[in-house]
């Protein structure tokens, strides 16, 4: 009886067409898609660093934010939570990795970023044209960063990474 169904059973695949059943979808289309662009050297726009207390607040809400859905408090002027085509907009979540002023449960997967204006810009350390470019695109500078890349790939706008960086070297 067993045998006889085991029997059915074959006699019914082997008469199906399977050739369709198994998705193969082109593996190497689908690397070649996600794969990251080649590092990008990112330049400052004109006026890119502004001490202007909106920019400011757009530059901390990204710093301090993951996305639209997860903030509760309003966007500031010039920042949306959803965008026009229904998706929410995705923030910095820089607190992931870095510590700041005010920064609440913040990583310290990458450099404490408090003072940084004191420490790193007053200093001569650093250029608010290293900090864009770190935000733009970090592998410029350190083709092994653990960083995230945001302007190669679209995440942000240049005025969206101006803000960040404007928010960085400001007096806190
Ligand atoms: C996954 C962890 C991670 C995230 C998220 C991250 N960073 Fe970083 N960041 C790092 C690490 C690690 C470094 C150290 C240098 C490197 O690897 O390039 C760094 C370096 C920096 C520096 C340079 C500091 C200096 O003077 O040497 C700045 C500025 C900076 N990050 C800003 C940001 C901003 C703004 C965001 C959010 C948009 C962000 N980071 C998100 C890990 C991260």
């Amino acid at each position: 009886m067993r045998t006889m169904i085991l029997l059915g059973i074959a006699t019914f695949l082997g008469a199906a067409d399977l050739s369709q059943v198994i998705e193969s979808p082109d593996a190497t289309a689908i690397l070649k898609k996600d794969a990251l662009l080649a590092p990008k050297i990112a330049v400052m726009i004109e006026g890119c660093i502004s001490s202007d207390p909106a920019v400011i607040a757009r530059g901390k809400y990204l710093f301090h934010n993951l996305n639209g859905k997860d903030t509760k408090e309003p966007a500031p002027e010039g920042l949306v939570k959803i965008l026009p085509n229904g998706k929410e907009k995705q923030y910095g979540n820089c607190v992931a990795c870095h510590n700041i002023e005010g920064a609440q449960g913040y990583g310290n997967i990458g450099p404490d970023l408090s003072n940084y204006k004191g420490f790193f810009m007053d200093s001569g350390a650093r250029t608010s044209q290293f900090v864009y470019q770190k935000i733009a695109d970090a592998r410029v500078d350190n083709p092994k960063t653990h960083m995230t890349i945001n302007l190669t790939n679209g995440l942000f706008s240049e005025r969206e990474v101006c803000d960040l960086t404007s928010y960085i070297v400001s007096k806190k």
